[in-house]
Parts: C-alpha cells; structure tokens; sequence
C-alpha cells in the first residue's frame, strides 16, 4: 500500500521555484530518503506534507489523507522531526515529552506507559527527569524521535536527523531509527545530505534545483552509472589529468589530494595508464560507485557536504544568538 502519495507537486517562494512538479509514492514501511544539496526543495516537500505549508498545486496524500482537506487525520498519522532543533529546553525530558502527548490526545490512562516505551527505545529512561539544556546535541535529536513517536504515527519525516553531530553520534542515531522500522514497522521519510546515511534507505529519491533527478534503490542507483572510480596518487595530479585527457578523454576529477578517474571497467583500464605514466603514479585503487558519484554524474556537480554544514551550523547558532 502507498502510504504517501505525491502527484506533480510545486511550490514557489515569490520568484524562487522551490518544488517543481514533483511526484512519487513511498510504500508502507519504507525508510525513504531525499537526497539533495542545499536549496533542493527538500524541506519545502516535508514542509507540504506535514501541513505546515500550502502548495501552490498538485495533490499529496498521506495515509490516504489529503494533506489540505483532512489536514487533523494528516497531523495524527505523522511524526516530525525538524531540521532545526525544536524542544523546550526549560523543561524536563518527561515534560516535553507529556505535554506532546497531550497535545496530540494520547489518552491519559495510556501516557506514562508511551513515555516509558518511546524514552526506552532511545536510550533515555535514565535521564527523564533532568532538564533538556543540559542535554548533548545526541540526546537531544534521539529525545525529538522519542517525542516524534509517542503519538503512534504511521509515518515519520525526519529533516536532516543528524545534521551537525558527530560521526559516532550519527551512527548510534541511525541504529535507534533502524530498530524503530524494524519493531514499529513505521515508515520513514527523511533527507540528508550525508551519501553513507542515504545507503540506509530503501529507495532515494535525488533533488536538484526543485526537481526529482532520479528514483530507485541505492544499488540501481549505484548501478545505473556503470562506472567504476580509478583513484591515483600521481606526483603532479594536475598534469596528470590533462594527460588523460588527452590520450583517453575522459573528463577527471580532484579529491582529497587524488585524481579520480571514472572509467566502465576498472580493473583492465589500470594497465593503460600505468601505461602512459612512465612512473609518475606513486598509488592506485579502484573504487565502485557511491551515491556522491551518482549525483555528479547526473549533475556535474558535487552534494557539497562540508559546505552544507557549516552553513548549517552557522544558522543554528544565530538563532541561538537570537533566542537569548
Ligand atoms: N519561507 C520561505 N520563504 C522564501 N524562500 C524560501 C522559504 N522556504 C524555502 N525557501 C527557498 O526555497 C528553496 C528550497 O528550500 P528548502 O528549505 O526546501 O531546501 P532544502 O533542500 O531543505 O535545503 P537544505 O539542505 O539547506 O535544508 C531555497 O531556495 C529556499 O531559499
Ligand atoms: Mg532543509
């Protein structure tokens, strides 16, 4: 079944066409995941979807809602959680987490029993009467899916869940979420702009500039490239990528001090620039595919990671400067 239905949805912001003509669905129990660079129209869809804002057109259904005409049944069947931080750090963990449950009429007798449930599943249960702003970044987003849950959504929107926290922090966050779909069977739908955590979907849908780019599981995704990635430490990579220009022409690209050649068959077209090197190549590995080589080759461009969240962390800490 399609819990989520989206048919030629758009979206502007004055001059700004933030979502064009966007459709897809995501099945029941999916973990769904929208990938895309700063500006792709990412948060506007999750946006329109949770009732939060207006289309300009298309429809969109969630739970066979239609998210304008039966926005009250829409907000019942799902659970957000923002891009950017939204708990009330004055107030206790248990708090929080109670005061969402009665906003969303989880009936009395049934609260302490969620609370206990959904502060468990995050690892929290030791914490919950201690106040949020003592609480780390990490604790702070697995508190936001435990309040994200307690209403018993059927679907979860998740804005950059682990945006601006640690590696180690993003993997325990991820565990927690995959547990989540595997005991809730809840379907997920998130973005991200970190290529290791789209892995984790099952399908992804790729934006770029408002639009959908491509649709599919990561190994098609992966696949439909056809390329494998020859990666080379040589002593001059500059020269060395206008030599392979040259004599093969075929497009290099600079990362991390490497040269990365893509090529459909990694293994017998090694030899042939060991061939035109006359040892100027000090490394060699081949690499397959990963989403980011995806992206840049739909897009002749890279996601930008670094960039993102920087700019991420920036915003957040002006609106921090701001709230106090
Ligand atoms: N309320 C708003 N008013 C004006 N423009 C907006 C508004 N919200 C979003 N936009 C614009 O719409 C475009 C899409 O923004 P959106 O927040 O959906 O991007 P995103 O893919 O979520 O990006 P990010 O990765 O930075 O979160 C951007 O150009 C943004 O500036
Ligand atoms: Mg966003």
């Amino acid at each position: 079944m399609n819990i989520i239905h989206v048919e030629k949805l758009k979206k502007s912001f004055g001059e700004i066409k933030a979502v064009k003509e966007v459709s897809f669905d995501v099945e029941e129990g999916e973990i769904f995941g929208l990938l895309g660079p700063n500006g792709a129209g990412k948060s506007t869809i999750i946006k329109i979807l949770v009732t939060i804002l207006k289309k300009d057109g298309g429809t969109a259904t969630i739970n066979n809602f239609d998210v304008e005409k039966e926005q009250n049944k829409v907000r019942e069947s799902v659970g957000i959680i923002f891009q950017d931080p939204s708990l009330d750090e004055r107030l206790t963990a248990w708090e929080n987490l109670y005061f969402h449950s009665k906003f969303y009429h989880v009936p009395s007798r049934e609260i302490k029993n969620r609370i206990n449930n959904s502060l468990d599943l995050v690892d929290l249960s030791e914490r919950k009467k201690e106040i949020v702003i003592n609480f780390s970044g990490g604790m702070k987003r697995r508190l936001e899916i435990a309040r994200g849950i307690i209403h018993t959504p059927k679907v979860l929107f998740l804005d950059e869940p682990t945006i601006g926290l640690d590696p180690q922090t993003r993997k325990y966050i991820w565990q927690y979420l995959v547990d989540l779909r595997d005991k809730q069977k809840l379907t997920m739908f998130l973005t991200t702009h970190y290529m290791e955590e789209a892995e984790i979907c099952d399908r992804i849908a790729i934006m770029d500039h408002g639009n959908i780019i491509a649709l599919d599981t990561p190994e098609n995704l992966k696949r439909s490239i056809q390329n494998d990635i020859i990666t080379l430490v040589t002593d001059n990579n500059i020269g060395f990528s206008i030599l392979v220009k040259e004599k093969f022409n075929i497009e290099t690209t600079f990362n991390n001090g490497t040269l990365e050649v893509p090529v459909s068959n990694g293994k017998t077209f090694l030899p042939k620039l060991f061939e035109i090197a006359g040892g100027r190549i000090l490394s060699a590995d081949i690499k397959k595919p990963s989403l980011e080589d995806v992206f840049i080759k739909l897009t002749g461009r890279k996601i930008r990671e670094e960039e993102a969240s920087k700019r991420d962390k920036l915003r957040d800490s002006v609106k921090r400067r701001r709230r106090t």
